[in-house]
């Protein structure tokens, strides 16, 4: 420390820093001042002629000066009247980034008299910044059949202020489907986390957008928000529907063999495979089976065989829709054969 405040003064000439250092220990006095970061250029710090105990006159007319190591001219002394003035803009997040205290150093020198005074100025933090993520959207894909419960992470905000004046929590947009919690790591730093209250439907609903809000605890309050785009992903929870219960058709007895005679449909309201629907022909015993054809990707029933009403004037049979996992559902098919008087 002591070497340090020396080294501070060393200017050239050499041998005039000599003799600072060996004048230091009988001259030392420290005065200090508290002020706000972000003061204009030229504001009042205090006055350094009283504070030291010297007459305004005593400085001007010995040279008084401020002499500090770093490159910043953060102060500047009036000499006319002794003032301390802001020399320039302070951004205590600049000088001192996370730190709780944020102090500056710096001497005053005498020349004349080869007085030394040491000053210090602690800045205090003002709510100067807002929270902010990084990240103004961030998108998630969570499946339908995600369990109520599960927590998906989101990003962090940031607040280079400390104390009350930096993150102090988060709050989700009022919606049907999350919640969110807040959990601290060490050193503080809080991290939300969006948990699933309700089940997502993504047939019901595809996209979900939420909004997080972070917030300080300054005075006033400030805040920053990032969207949250929530993708629900498909699960094979619908089966398929058939467009009709049951499909009739009245069909002459001398229609051709290969001739279609209806076609079925069914719809799944899933996606991809999950969609893709097969047909087909519930087996039965007796002669219906080799009567008619389903085609399983198009669902047209066909002939194979000719049709004779004398034999039978009716003919029943379940089908089955399949989607790619296995969901399924029947319909019935009603044939009647029109007799052609043969
Ligand atoms: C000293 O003078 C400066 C202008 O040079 C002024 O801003 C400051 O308020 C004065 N201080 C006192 C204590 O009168
Ligand atoms: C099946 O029915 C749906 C809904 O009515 C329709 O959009 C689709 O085109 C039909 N498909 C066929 C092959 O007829």
């Amino acid at each position: 420390m002591f070497t340090e405040q020396k080294r501070r003064i060393c200017m050239p000439p050499v041998l005039f820093c000599f003799l600072l250092g060996s004048l230091w220990e009988t001259s030392a006095a420290q005065i200090r001042y508290s002020i706000p970061e972000e003061m204009e250029k030229g504001s009042f710090v205090g006055n350094i002629a009283s504070d030291l105990g010297l007459e305004v006159r005593v400085l001007s007319q010995l040279g008084a000066r401020i002499v500090s190591r770093g490159k910043k001219q953060h102060f500047a002394l009036n000499v006319r009247n002794g003032s301390l003035v802001i020399g320039e803009r302070i951004d205590r997040e600049e000088l001192c980034a996370q730190s709780t205290q944020c102090l500056l150093n710096f001497n005053v020198l005498i020349e004349d008299k080869l007085k030394i005074y040491s000053v210090e100025v602690e800045i205090i933090d003002i709510n100067d910044n807002p929270p902010h993520f990084l990240l103004e959207e961030l998108e998630l894909k969570i499946s339908e059949t995600t369990a109520p419960g599960t927590q998906h992470l989101l990003e962090n905000a940031y607040d280079p202020d400390v104390g009350l004046n930096s993150l102090q929590g988060y709050e989700l947009s009022p919606n049907r489907h999350f919640s969110l919690q807040v959990h601290s790591r060490a050193k503080g730093v809080k991290y939300p986390e969006l948990v699933l209250e309700r089940a997502l439907d993504r047939e019901d609903e595809s996209i979900h957008h939420l909004m997080l809000t972070a917030w300080d605890g300054g005075e006033p309050i400030r805040s920053g928000t990032a969207r949250i785009l929530v993708t629900v992903l498909d699960g094979n929870d619908n089966a398929p529907v058939f467009t009709q219960p049951i499909y009739t058709v009245n069909v002459p007895e001398n229609v051709l063999q290969g001739t279609t005679l209806l076609t079925v449909n069914a719809t799944d309201a899933d996606e991809g495979i999950n969609s893709q629907v097969r047909y087909f022909l519930v087996k039965i015993p007796g002669k219906t089976s080799q009567i008619f054809q389903l085609n399983s990707v198009t669902g047209e029933l066909l002939t194979l065989q000719n049709l004779d009403y004398e034999e039978a004037e009716f003919h029943e049979m379940e089908v089955e829709a399949q989607d790619g996992l296995g969901l399924r559902s029947r319909a019935k098919i009603h044939v009647t054969v029109v007799d052609m008087n043969d």
